[in-house]
């Protein structure tokens, strides 16, 4: 349980109110300190031996397995960005004509464009989940929608668990259960919860999670992590680099090149995955989510937010219902009489750092974020009313 807010634990200035995790979270002064010893080890690179190509990523991705309830970390790969590692993911799909592939209205542009061209490659379609127009049973009418778009024609379903703007929750252990009726592949982005939300695969069984680093993974910029499951165990990777080849560790031997790729998922990390600045800062700031545990991340978001959520839906804002939302993001809809432009005013002139993203004002906050930061908040909209 995380009982008081661990601001000392990050150097965010004092006059800003930081309610932004889900656009980038700060680093950790802890992270900031091993990133800058990273950083001038460049300078000594008599100091870098062979295994530190190998062992501290074996490492991350250990933490990133017990993080996300993987039995096997060779199930995990180092990937730069979601788009790269769903990428991946279209790459290792065969699809028939006709065949659909289920994605979520206004989805992180990441997880679309691959989606777009295997379809047109394939003479297949993408299906988009609206949003319903309702705002009563919105989250649970959603899922519906999503549950029942799913049939025989369904390829694959490529969705968040957390809509990335409003912070919906997806059902997705009913969704698998579909998906896997109708032999379909079940991708998640997970860049929007996992870290501060529990995820399990061991549970859910999606066949593939991709996750940037730089948001709830709490990380530097450029790293990101995936799990590809057994459907991806044989797949090709989208480059060719010499580090997923078998036996890499052996440098003298590098030009009797070999044919055969590392197991399971090795094959699809990144060309230069062992990133030295950058492996060990997400090494510690997992290790550090595992220490907090992302359901005490939930519990005290949910803590510092719920009496802010409260005045703003008696401000008639809409919020998603408590059962259909994640804690550690949700989405404002302003109330008919709100002015949006003189709420980002406010929103400047008390230093408040929140995101438009579509209708909503997204709000993240963080264990870093206290009750009166969500105060300042409330009153930011407060008097953004119009008379
Ligand atoms: C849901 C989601 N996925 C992915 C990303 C980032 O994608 P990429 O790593 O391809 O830049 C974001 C960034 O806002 C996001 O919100």
């Amino acid at each position: 349980m995380i009982e008081a807010p661990q601001k000392d634990k990050f150097s965010l200035s004092e006059d800003i109110t930081y309610l932004n995790t889900a656009y980038s979270a700060p680093l950790s002064k802890e992270a900031e300190q091993i990133g800058i010893a990273a950083l001038s080890k460049k300078s000594r690179p008599n100091e870098y031996n062979g295994v530190d190509f190998f062992e501290p990523v074996e490492k991350l991705k250990k933490l990133f397995a017990a993080l996300i309830d993987v039995p096997n970390p060779q199930n995990i790969a180092i990937i730069p960005s979601v788009s790269y590692g769903i990428a991946t993911v279209a790459n290792n799909i065969c699809l028939n004509k006709g065949d659909e592939i289920i994605v979520i209205d206004e989805q992180f542009p990441s997880n679309i464009y691959s989606w777009k061209k295997i379809a047109d490659n394939y003479e297949a379609s993408v299906i988009t989940i609206s949003a319903p127009e309702t705002t009563t049973n919105r989250g649970q009418v959603w899922n519906e929608k999503i549950m029942a778009a799913i049939s025989k024609k369904t390829a694959v379903i490529a969705m968040p668990n957390v809509h990335w703007a409003d912070g919906t929750i997806f059902n997705l252990k009913a969704i698998r259960e579909k998906a896997t009726a109708n032999n379909a592949l079940l991708i998640i982005d997970g860049t929007q919860s996992v870290g501060a939300l529990p995820f399990s695969v061991n549970e859910i069984k999606p066949d593939a999670v991709i996750c940037a680093g730089y948001k709830w993974l709490m990380g530097p910029y450029a790293l990101g992590l995936a799990y590809y499951g057994e459907h991806f165990n044989n797949g090709t990777p989208i480059e060719e680099n010499w580090i997923n080849r078998k036996n890499s560790e052996d440098f003298a031997n590098l030009v009797n090149y070999e044919d055969e790729y590392k197991e399971a998922a090795n094959r699809y990390n990144m060309g230069e995955m062992s990133n030295f600045n950058l492996v060990p800062m997400l090494t510690r700031t997992i290790e550090q989510l595992i220490e907090w545990t992302p359901q005490s991340i939930q519990d005290y978001c949910n803590d510092i937010t719920k009496e802010a959520i409260s005045e703003l839906r008696l401000m008639n804002c809409f919020i998603e219902e408590d059962e259909y939302r994640a804690k550690h993001l949700f989405g404002v809809k302003l109330a008919d009489n709100m002015n949006i432009n003189r709420l980002q005013e406010e929103f400047k002139a008390n230093n408040v750092f929140v995101s438009v993203r579509g209708e909503y004002i997204r709000v993240s906050p963080h264990v870093f974020n206290t009750k009166a930061d969500l105060q300042v908040l409330v009153n930011c909209f407060r008097l953004a009313v119009s008379f």
